[in-house]
């Protein structure tokens, strides 16, 4: 590639700060979609350090002429479409919005991308959540697709667009399907930083009780930092395609409460059933998790396991961060957020 313009939209996400860094490091000159907002959104780029060397940009993605005008402009070398309503249960409230953003979005931004220069590659965030109802375990790039959500079916729209767009005027345009990624970074929403936030905050005495949905329902849980790599492979690589990115391994909500707790000196012991069971902690006897059936999805996705194959064969990713090192380093960063008074954010 001879221009080395990279734009990531969403980069004040979790992923957006990661990539950005890393392309950074590979000698990329990053631009950065951002949504207008009231308050200045950028606290992922300065904790790694990288808030004064992007460019940010305002692309809000519900709008075509704003993202034409900004790819025009931009003239990137390459797209990283993160932008995203990205959490699922909010989708269920705000399914037209999420549609807007996370299916026709991705419509907008790849018309741009025709009209502009075919020639810019192209990265869709796309996601396990497509996988949903599983039909089958561990999920592949051949694995039937059921998602069980309006942000699981906006990301399939949005998948097939992509693919559709390769097809019909090969543009080199790749769908990363990736199964959850994590960090500390993670927004709180989430469920895996819901529990590193509220264990930390725990153990400072500010809060009394976390409070969980489905302890049961399984994830393949990666770092966020080892899932931006395979993304710019798939940009650097010299064909477009799908692929999964997975660990191949899952582990449950409640595996992720005890090894968090753990991080935390706390020594978690479960009691009662069902919306009833309660976490103690073994050494004080206080319950530090407690089940909220507010929680449960309307639709649950139980069990998703990814089969990387076709990114370790054709990429050569695979992933470096093991999942308790994840949960440790979630867990402790969060205390030493605490430690030096810092909002947890
Ligand atoms: N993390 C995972 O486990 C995972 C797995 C599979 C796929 N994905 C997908 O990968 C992408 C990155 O994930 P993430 O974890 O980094 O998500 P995230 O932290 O929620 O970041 C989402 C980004 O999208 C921006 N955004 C939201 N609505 C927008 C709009 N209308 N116009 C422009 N920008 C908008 C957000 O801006 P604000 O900062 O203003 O909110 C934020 O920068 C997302 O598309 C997500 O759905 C994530």
């Amino acid at each position: 590639m001879a221009r080395r313009v990279a734009l990531v939209t969403g980069i004040t996400g979790q992923d957006g700060a990661y990539l950005a860094r890393l392309l950074l490091e590979r000698g990329y000159e990053v631009v950065g979609g951002v949504r207008r907002s009231s308050t200045h959104n950028d606290w992922r780029l300065r904790e790694l350090g990288i808030a004064h060397r992007v460019r940010l940009v305002q692309m809000e993605l519900s709008e075509f002429s704003n993202v034409f005008y900004v790819v025009r402009d931009t003239r990137p070398a390459a797209v990283f479409n993160l932008a995203a309503q990205s959490f699922v249960a909010a989708s269920f409230r705000q399914p037209l919005y999420t549609a807007s953003v996370d299916a026709l979005g991705v419509t907008r931004l790849l018309e741009a991308v025709r009209i502009v220069d075919p020639e810019i590659r192209f990265y869709q965030a796309s996601s396990s959540e497509m996988f949903g109802k599983v039909r089958e375990t561990p999920q592949s790039e051949t694995t039937p697709f059921h998602p069980r959500s309006p942000y699981g079916v906006s990301k399939l729209y949005a998948h097939w667009t992509s693919v559709n767009y390769r097809e019909s005027y090969a543009i080199h345009a790749s769908s990363g399907i990736l199964f959850n990624h994590e960090s500390p970074l993670r927004g709180r929403e989430f469920v895996t930083r819901k529990i590193s936030s509220h264990i930390a905050m725990f153990r400072h005495g500010l809060i009394d009780t976390l409070r969980l949905g489905n302890l049961e329902a399984r994830r393949d849980w990666g770092h966020a930092a080892d899932y931006v790599a395979g993304m710019l492979a798939m940009i650097e690589a010299a064909d477009p395609g799908d692929y999964v990115l997975a660990t191949g391994r899952s582990h449950s909500v409640r595996e992720f409460a005890e090894l968090a707790a753990r991080a935390a000196d706390l020594d978690l012991v479960w009691e009662g059933e069902g919306v009833e069971e309660r976490g103690r902690d073994r050494e004080t006897g206080r319950v530090v998790v407690e089940i909220d059936a507010d929680f449960y999805r309307p639709a649950e996705v139980d069990m998703l396991r990814g089969d990387a194959a076709k990114a370790r064969r054709d990429l050569h990713w695979e992933p470096a961060i093991a999942f308790e090192a994840l949960v440790e380093e979630m867990v402790k960063t969060d205390l030493d957020r605490l430690d030096r008074n810092q909002p947890l954010l």
